[in-house]
């Protein structure tokens, strides 16, 4: 096994345990360009009766259970035989917002769809509403109660989004709540500005049409001072018929760009706008929903290693029945990343369990891969690769111990949550 930093005193040592490590060195097959099968692949590169040897909140030692019987540790952790997975990220949540919208799912179920809602003033628009109105303490209190689900069910990293403000003083509020979330709660936040999310009232003439070009040269403008003051890791826009086109997207992206910002890109969730390709071409960390991703968009995607994040809670709530290319994506060896989309508008959710068996049932991805989506792949897409992910040397210890009897119950148990502890 792997002993590059052999020490024999750790600060923390887990002793008895069964590890999905989700590393090709330990036989995962997924964690390599292609997503086949090898002779040697090992599901999970799960590895049974080990331990691990944790020093200043680094993976320092990974090896049999028996040979750790010598080693002494500052806080020994005996898992009894249980699992141990790399802690699941969320690589796409627009957890903090104020308000709820249970009244539009009410409209959505006497028929009444998602376009129209937001063509009729409501959808994000209500939200941006609420969101302006609550100060920094109340959005802080509502979006902490959303966090503390995430985190039961093993979350150790978080992506979470503006784009419920749509002006500077809003977006910034947003961020500095999500800022304070990751500093309160010792976790992991990548923060994402989403000013480019839907088009402001204040931008909407007296016919209702959108200033959607006035409106994007403001998003440039407020992006470099949210930036300076150390609020924004990446940049992410909606590319729809229902809010920005192609060229509106570009611009914001050259701003990111210039700023050395990775971007993102909301695609192809409603229809085919080749935005898959276009934050390709930007060499972007993910393309997220992607139900009507199409054949070009997935090549490039392929080519400049651009994460698909898949949004199943969004699917279901939004009763599509376009399913996200994934064959193409397996084939591809595009990366395939499973995530919340928590937002009080198209996924009411803050169970990532969930997402992932709905991934597997929904969209007939593998357990093994489910995982992946949440760990290896979801670190990908917030450009996290080289320390999360994964339980391997070097990397964060950041570990989930779960009371399960496979890794495969991660996907398959609905509504039970067996998270025990999160290192
Ligand atoms: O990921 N598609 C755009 N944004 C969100 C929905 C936001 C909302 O409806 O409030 C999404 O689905
Ligand atoms: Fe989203």
């Amino acid at each position: 096994m792997k002993n590059t930093m052999m020490k024999t005193h750790f600060d923390l040592l887990i002793i008895h345990a069964n590890i999905a490590t989700m590393n090709s060195d330990f036989g995962f097959h997924l964690d390599n360009q292609s997503n086949q099968t090898t002779k040697t692949a090992t599901p999970y590169g799960q590895l049974t009766n080990h331990a691990i040897g944790i020093n200043d909140g680094k993976i320092t030692w990974i090896g049999h259970h028996d040979d750790a019987s010598s080693f002494t540790a500052d806080r020994l952790i005996d898992a009894q035989g249980k699992w141990l997975t790399p802690a699941l990220i969320d690589c796409h949540t627009h957890l903090v917002y104020a308000g709820n919208r249970s009244d539009e799912f009410e409209s959505r179920l006497t028929g009444v769809s998602y376009e129209q809602i937001a063509k009729n003033g409501g959808g994000i628009i209500s939200t941006v509403n609420a969101t302006r109105q609550a100060s920094f303490d109340e959005l802080y209190a509502q979006s902490e109660k959303r966090l503390k689900a995430l985190l039961a069910e093993g979350v150790k990293t978080i992506e979470i989004k503006s784009g419920y403000g749509l002006d500077l003083q809003n977006e910034r509020k947003m961020l500095q709540v999500a800022r304070k979330l990751g500093q309160d709660y010792g976790i992991t936040v990548k923060t994402t500005y989403l000013a480019a999310h839907a088009t402001p009232p204040e931008y909407k003439d007296d016919d209702g049409n959108a200033q959607n070009d006035a409106y994007i040269d403001k998003v440039c403008e407020w992006l470099p001072i949210l930036h300076q003051e150390g609020l924004v890791d990446a940049v992410d826009a909606f590319c729809e018929n229902i809010a920005f086109n192609k060229q509106q997207v570009k611009k914001v992206f050259e701003v990111a760009q210039s700023l050395g910002l990775p971007v993102k890109l909301h695609a192809e969730q409603l229809s085919d706008m080749s935005g898959g390709a276009l934050v390709a071409s930007f060499d972007g960390l993910s393309a997220d929903h992607i139900e009507y991703l199409s054949d070009d968009s997935i090549q490039r995607m392929a080519q400049s290693g651009t994460v698909g994040v898949l949004l199943p809670t969004a699917f279901y709530v939004l009763k599509e029945t376009q399913l996200p290319p994934i064959d193409k994506m397996r084939q591809q060896g595009v990366s395939m990343a499973i995530s919340t989309d928590c937002n009080p508008g198209t996924s009411p959710s803050t169970s990532i369990l969930l997402a992932m068996n709905m991934a597997c049932t929904l969209f007939q991805l593998t357990p093994e891969e489910a995982l992946a989506g949440t760990t290896l792949n979801a670190a990908k897409a917030l450009g996290l690769q080289d320390s999360k992910g994964k339980i391997a040397i070097g990397y964060d210890a950041d570990i989930a111990l779960w009371d399960i009897e496979r890794p495969a119950d991660l996907s398959y148990l609905i509504g039970q949550n067996k998270c025990v502890d999160v290192i």
